[in-house]
């Protein structure tokens, strides 16, 4: 990464408690514009919670989130802990038009998967034939074309994730957020995935924050990693300082596939 490359998103301080329990703990994470940031971690270390922060669904008990060069116009959009539901209020819907988030078990809706992949283009105003023209193209691009005009909902798990790889591709946010993208995928759909991610970032500009449990799909994607563990970023490093230079202990021994407890 250049010395120059701006962060798209600036995480600082953040906490979130569930009940007692503290999941976030003290989180410092910046994400450099068309770049790959991948979180890492084992299950329950926070990822998701931190992406559905990142990606305005909750907010956070403490600490800020900023956005920079985002919004067109706009040069940072912040929010912290005052803000109780950045996902309904309008003051943050310029920002949230410019980020898509995927889930594991990505959200459909009740139509078919055409449809599925129109929505977000309709919704940001793009004409009805452009919208279809558009998302057939990425449909293609992810290779469930054939299965266009069948209800999402029919989809298998490999093929429902394919579709959200092509909502991406039709709609090309600035932001990607993708939780573990590859989970349901065999290993030819997980070599498409990370083709496209790639191409996202090299030929479309796109910013992707990526969570994965998987250190073989960190190295093949990231340009820099961030290892969440209980709650905490233990290390953010670029990708190749990572894995072959980790400064913390818990970071080599996950690195070399050893059980952390
Ligand atoms: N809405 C919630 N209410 C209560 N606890 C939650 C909630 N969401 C997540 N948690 C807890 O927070 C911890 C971190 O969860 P999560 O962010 O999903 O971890 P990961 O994605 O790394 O597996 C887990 O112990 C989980 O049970
Ligand atoms: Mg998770």
């Amino acid at each position: 990464m250049s010395a120059t490359s701006i962060d798209l998103i600036t995480a600082r301080g953040v906490r979130k408690r569930f009940g007692t329990r503290e999941v976030l703990r003290d989180i410092d994470l910046s994400v450099p514009a068309r770049s790959i940031t991948v979180i890492l971690g084992t299950n329950g270390a926070g990822k998701t919670t931190l992406l559905r922060i990142l990606g305005l669904l909750e907010s956070a008990d403490e600490g800020t989130v900023s956005y920079d060069g985002i919004v067109p116009g706009i040069s940072t959009v912040t929010y912290d802990a005052s803000t109780r539901n950045p996902a309904q209020d309008p003051h943050y819907l310029p920002l949230r038009r410019q980020m898509l988030l995927a889930f594991q078990h990505p959200a459909i809706f009740s139509s078919s998967v055409l449809s599925n992949v129109t929505y977000g283009l309709q919704l940001r105003g793009m004409s009805h034939a452009e919208a279809e023209e558009r998302s057939m193209a990425a449909l293609h691009e992810v290779g469930i074309a054939e299965r266009a005009h069948q209800h999402a909902s029919s989809l298998s798990g490999g093929e429902a994730a394919r579709l959200s790889v092509a909502r991406a591709l039709a709609l090309q946010p600035q932001l990607l957020f993708l939780d573990e993208p590859s989970a349901s995928l065999d290993p030819y759909g997980t070599k498409l995935l990370e083709d496209l991610l790639l191409h996202m970032r090299d030929d479309l500009g796109m910013t992707a924050v990526v969570v994965t449990q998987d250190i073989f799909e960190a190295r093949r994607v990231a340009d820099q990693v961030a290892f969440l563990h209980e709650g905490r970023i233990i290390e953010q490093a670029p990708r190749d300082d990572f894995f072959t230079h980790p400064r913390d202990d818990r970071t080599r021994r996950f690195v070399a596939g050893e059980l952390l407890v």
